[in-house]
């Protein structure tokens, strides 16, 4: 099988990685992929929202199988394209997508199957959005509706803050249109955590619990970013949630969208807020997160390549996954800046020699300059590490980012504390 990875972040070195591991592929292509990437897959120098360009090249070139990394991609109706020219493609299609790309249409959905979620509502006018803040008080949380890259959330603790970022999402128009409406919700408070699953349209198959480091600054401080570190599983999901988070969330939102027409495919990660009164569903996102995919597969045992096939097939029912028993965790290193401005090309050393046995260096960002390496990002490393506990990968994962030599790169030092007392 001819396969083509779709992406160039950490998330796809990951599934480049765990794709080629396959007996199934017989090729392997990333497009476009990054410098790490190319030791690996093949690269091809194509944008992952450059659907057209994608199925061109995909078809010259017989591809059996696309699996899309990036919601861009999905948003973009790469899987109806790919479809279309007959090329197995992995995912949900455009519709099923919204569930990502609109909040306000994914709030509809949650509200359609009943399930918890933050009570909201949705303005484009922003005199209304203001008078219902004026009304309801801080702490609330500001949305811009449409996808944002994560920028478009505001959890404003004063009402001056919420009424900012109202202004700017409705009348300065700072997320163009993604801005042009916003959904204004309750404040939940708890914690996060994230679950991941398989769904082929009707059957949904857990994969496993992570929890991402949304912060960029140690103790959960300074803006947010695409994620800094994770690990899995996540103690604070205790069986009882977890059975809590399938059957009151995941699933009535699989049996909504088959009912609305839009069945969705592919891997569900839902975003979640375990408070007092139990699970409460953030967001939904229609692929993998990063840097979650990285210790989720870190941990499958199984053959990743069939059971993406059977959530296009519909065959997903009879399906189980191995899991390893140890637990994993990421530790991100991005450039100095990162998620503001930062510097391109800052070299890194000692790259190649730094996990040895205690893991593996997945490539967010790098490119090759005179012989070395250098970044070309913000987020621009996953460092992954497995151990019989949280404590042991993260030791393990810290010895490895210790011994990489980048000047202008840095890490939280906390990614697993939350996890590991938990644990302990
Ligand atoms: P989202 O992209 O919707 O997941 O929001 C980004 C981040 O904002 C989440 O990871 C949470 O940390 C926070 N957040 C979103 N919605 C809420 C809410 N209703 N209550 C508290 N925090 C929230
Ligand atoms: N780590 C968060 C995300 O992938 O959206």
């Amino acid at each position: 099988m001819r396969v083509l990875v779709v992406g160039g972040g950490g998330r796809e070195h990951a599934l480049v990685k765990a794709v080629a591991a396959s007996p199934l592929v017989t090729e392997l292509f990333c497009a476009p992929g990054n410098a790490g990437i190319a030791n690996d897959a093949r690269l091809i120098d194509i944008r992952a929202d450059d659907v057209a360009g994608l199925v061109a090249w995909a078809l010259s070139n017989a591809i059996h199988l696309v699996v899309p990394g990036p919601e861009a991609a999905l948003v973009a109706g790469i899987v109806d394209a790919m479809e279309g020219a007959a090329i197995a493609c992995i995912g949900p299609d455009a519709a099923a997508s919204r569930l990502e790309a609109s909040k306000s249409w994914m709030k509809e959905i949650a509200d359609d199957a009943g399930v918890p979620t933050a009570r909201w509502r949705r303005f484009d006018d922003a005199d209304e959005a203001r008078a219902w803040i004026a009304t309801t008080g801080a702490p609330i949380v500001v949305k811009a509706d449409g996808l944002t890259g994560g920028k478009g959330v505001t959890v404003a603790s004063t009402e001056a803050e919420a009424l900012r970022a109202v202004d700017e999402a409705l009348a300065e128009r700072v997320f163009g249109s993604a801005g042009s409406s916003v959904v204004i919700e309750e404040f939940l408070d708890g914690e996060e955590a994230s679950y991941h699953v398989l769904v082929d349209g009707t059957s949904v198959l857990p994969l496993a619990t992570a929890q991402d480091h949304k912060r960029v600054g140690d103790g959960d401080t300074g803006p947010n970013t695409g994620g800094m570190g994770c690990y899995s599983p996540a103690p604070l999901v205790t069986p009882e949630i977890e059975a809590r988070i399938l059957d009151d969330i995941i699933r009535p939102t699989i049996a909504a969208m088959a009912r609305c027409g839009t069945p969705f495919r592919g891997v569900l990660y839902a975003g979640l807020m375990i408070t007092s009164d139990g699970p409460r569903l953030l967001e939904y996102n229609v692929r993998f997160g990063d840097p979650e995919c990285q210790v989720l597969l870190a941990r499958l045992e199984s053959d990743l390549v069939p059971a993406l096939l059977s959530t296009r097939d519909g065959t997903l029912d009879g399906v189980s996954l191995g899991w390893r028993e140890d637990s994993a965790l990421t530790v991100v290193m991005a450039t100095r800046g990162y998620p503001g401005t930062y510097p391109g090309a800052t070299p890194i050393r000692r790259l190649d020699e730094a996990a040895g046995d205690d893991g593996v260096i997945l490539h967010a960002g790098t490119a090759r300059k005179n012989g070395g390496w250098v970044s070309a990002g913000g987020r621009v490393l996953g460092v992954t590490a497995c151990g019989a506990s949280l404590a042991e990968a993260r030791d393990r994962a810290y010895r490895i980012v210790d011994r990489i030599d980048w000047a202008d790169g840095f890490c939280r030092r906390d990614i697993g504390n939350k996890g590991i007392a938990r644990q302990a």
